[in-house]
């Protein structure tokens, strides 16, 4: 008979690096590039003019102008990452240039051709993802200070102020706030694996405290968005062509496809955080929140992806709290559960604010005689799901992971 504990000892410790997922980082993208080549300059040009290109209506006229490049140029996964970024702006800018009411429904070649290329190099859809606008959309102003928001600068930007500079750098924030919790998950893994009880104690209340730093960190989204800009501008250049209203066959990629494609809009469910954080506590998700939540690891860099698989597969930390009988480890599990589900319930309050509340306010001050987004557009996220009912199952399937001693 093989023994259990014998397998775990030998099974393969977990790794960050074996993910490319930095131990000072996490998720980010550590030091991302600000510039392309000289070959890229046409594209480079109209990133540094996009919020007043698209505030004025120019940008379809600017990129219908731009030459075909070849993304064979481009030297190294770093600059992909960047070429995917302005690329993806540029595109939500052509898309929803002049509003949620006006779509373009065809994306010209000379955008369509390189941003599917360097996509499938990338293995990301050709759409602007959390990859993108947060994780490879930060650089800081003095790389000897800290990483807080006056150190800080967007990369790319579209219309939305200092507003969108606050949503993009809070997320980012955000994602450095949950490095200490990747490391205590990696921490408690491999203590399951080594049958270390004190180091697996020490990770889980290390875990804890991340979430609840990742809380506080979400909450600075009061101090730098606005939520009538959030809703009014910002939303609008984060929706996607999948399940939306407005473009309910998707987008045309000319030269690439004749069928219009639909891809889903960029949203921070497309965070590796909270995933790994769910596969690592056990937590289940009904089935409806679980396919929308797996359809975003699709808009992953592939390697966070496959951490969250490593993850799954890896041995289960509540099968391993119970047959222990350690009654410290099961604190320390429900406190991290409870941590995590206080943390969406927070998120839920931010929703709220700047989607929900938002949205009746808009409607209220639109004249009468204006058309306005459709109602179901209006009622949707950024992603494209009925937004409060969803947030909520996700936070109470959350809570029901919690253990009692008698489980
Ligand atoms: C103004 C700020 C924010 C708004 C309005 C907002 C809105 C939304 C919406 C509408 C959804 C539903 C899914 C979708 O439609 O895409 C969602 C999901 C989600 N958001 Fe946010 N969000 C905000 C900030 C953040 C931040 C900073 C994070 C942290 C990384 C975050 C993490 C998540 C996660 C993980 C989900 C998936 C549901 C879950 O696992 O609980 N959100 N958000």
């Amino acid at each position: 008979m093989e023994n259990p504990s014998q397998n775990l000892k030998t099974a393969p410790l977990l790794s960050l690096r074996r993910f490319h997922i930095s131990e000072d980082y996490g998720f980010l993208l550590p030091n991302p590039l600000t510039e392309l080549p000289d070959h890229f300059r046409p594209w480079m040009e109209i990133a540094s003019e996009l919020p007043h290109l698209i505030e004025s209506h120019q940008l379809q006229a600017r990129v219908n102008k731009m030459p075909l490049l070849n993304c064979r140029f481009l030297r190294g996964y770093r600059e992909q990452r960047l070429a995917h970024l302005v690329l993806s702006v540029m595109t939500m800018g052509y898309v929803w240039q002049r509003g949620e009411n006006q779509p373009q429904e065809v994306l010209p070649r000379n955008l369509a051709i390189p941003l599917v290329e360097v996509s499938r190099s990338l293995g990301l859809p050709p759409i602007l993802v959390h990859s993108d606008l947060v994780l490879t959309n930060w650089t800081p102003r003095n790389p000897e200070r800290p990483l807080e928001i006056g150190n800080l600068d967007i990369i790319v930007s579209f219309p939305g102020g200092e507003s969108l500079r606050g949503f993009i750098l809070v997320t980012v924030l955000v994602e450095k706030a949950a490095v200490p919790g990747i490391k205590a998950l990696v921490q408690a893994v491999n203590a399951i694996l080594q049958c270390s009880q004190n180091s697996l104690l020490q990770a889980l209340q290390r875990l804890k405290l991340s979430i609840q730093d990742i809380t506080r960190t979400l909450g600075q989204m009061h101090d730098y968005v606005d939520p009538d800009i959030f809703y009014a501008v910002i939303r609008i250049f984060l929706s996607g062509w999948k399940d939306n209203p407005a473009m309910p066959v998707g987008l045309i990629y000319e030269g690439v496809s004749t069928e219009p494609l639909e891809y889903s809009g960029g949203s921070a469910a497309q965070s590796t955080v909270l995933h790994a954080f769910d596969e690592f506590l056990g937590v289940c998700h009904s089935k409806e929140s679980a396919d929308f939540l797996h359809r975003m690891r699709e808009y992953m860099p592939p390697s966070h992806k496959a951490f969250i698989e490593e993850i799954h597969s890896g041995p289960s930390l509540r099968d391993h709290i119970l047959s222990s009988g350690n009654g410290q480890l099961l604190t320390a599990y429900n406190q991290c559960v409870e941590a995590l589900a206080d943390l969406r319930s927070y998120h839920i309050t931010v929703v709220t604010k700047y989607l929900i509340i938002a949205a009746t306010k808009a409607k209220g001050r639109r004249p009468n005689h204006l058309p306005g987004p459709s109602q179901a557009l209006e009622e949707r996220g950024t992603g494209g799901t009925e937004v409060l009912s969803f947030l909520k199952s996700v936070r109470d399937k959350t809570l029901e992971a919690i253990l009692h001693q008698s489980d």
